[in-house]
């Protein structure tokens, strides 16, 4: 990679940051495209994030993602926020305007829907009810994009109830979110079109996500945000019974582009060549 004088640069915040794979992300990105650019990590303490986020603009940065544990405070931070954000309660991607200010937006929503729509079948949110097992920061971008895309109704379920119905009070608005206790996750299944695990249940380290899928129907979409390991427990069990089973790391592909286009004026491609490229990393 030969840099110019002009290169835009961006990069991801985060602490830690260095187990990121946005930076072999849009590294690839900037290749295939010949772009004159860098994107790099930049690991930042809690204590330094602000100081770190105002000189941004001042040190020539197009833009950056956040990553955690900076996300909500990102959205606290920049000057303007876009709607979608404040909903979801987290800004992931930092645009620098031309006058300088900064602008927060979360891609999330946008690279979780995105990925389903790329699937061979195409996928449509307003095709039938959603099941969401968890409440965390995923699971809001993941409910956020499900009512934007026209979900009829969705379930939502988690381990702390108490934040499912906190996450459905802000949320819902004129869609239906009925909360269901983790012990009926089973049941719930039923009729499902779409079923999301956005808890950590299944990631390395982690044990697997205890769920019996018997009641799902087998033309239901099944997904996990959960990348690592690429096959969870969850999907292997889907597509043994049939189900179509999609993988997260289309969702951390997909996030990336709508930044990558602010910040170097190309809407990138998500191909095979990059998914086993990040996906191998
Ligand atoms: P993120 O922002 O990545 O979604 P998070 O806010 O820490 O991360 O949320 C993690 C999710 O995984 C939560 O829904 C959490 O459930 P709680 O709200 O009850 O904590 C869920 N989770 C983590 N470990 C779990 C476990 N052992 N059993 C069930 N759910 C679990």
């Amino acid at each position: 990679m030969i840099l110019s004088g002009k290169a835009r640069l961006a990069g991801v915040i985060g602490w830690p940051v260095g187990h990121s794979r946005s930076p072999r992300l849009h590294g690839h990105w900037l290749d295939h495209y010949g772009i004159d650019g860098a994107y790099v990590p930049l690991p930042v303490q809690p204590g330094h994030f602000e100081a770190v986020l105002r000189v941004l603009p001042q040190m020539g940065f197009v833009g950056a993602n956040v990553t955690v544990p900076h996300k909500e405070a990102a959205l606290a931070l920049v000057d303007h926020v876009e709607p979608l954000a404040r909903r979801i309660g987290a800004v992931n991607t930092l645009v620098v305007r031309a006058d300088g200010s900064l602008e927060g937006r979360n891609t999330d929503a946008f690279g979780f829907i995105e990925n389903l729509r790329q699937q061979p079948a195409g996928f449509r949110a307003a095709a039938g009810p959603a099941v969401v097992l968890g409440a965390g920061g995923a699971a809001r971008a993941v409910v956020a994009a499900l009512i934007d895309d026209g979900v009829p109704s969705l379930r939502l379920i988690n381990r702390t109830t108490e934040r499912a119905v906190e996450l459905a009070h802000q949320l819902g608005g004129q869609t239906r979110i009925e909360v269901v206790d983790w012990q009926e996750r089973t049941a719930a299944l039923a009729g499902a079109a779409l079923l999301v695990n956005t808890t950590t249940l299944g990631m390395v380290g982690q044990p697997p996500l205890p769920l019996d899928l018997a009641e799902l129907p087998v033309d239901a979409v099944v997904t996990d945000i959960v990348y690592a390991p690429l096959q969870t427990d969850l999907l292997q069990q889907a597509r043994h019974r049939g189900n179509v089973a999609v993988d997260g790391l289309g969702m951390l592909l997909h996030q990336g582009r709508p930044g990558f286009a602010a910040w170097f004026g190309v809407m990138p491609e998500v191909t095979d060549a990059l998914r086993s490229f990040v996906g191998g990393a």
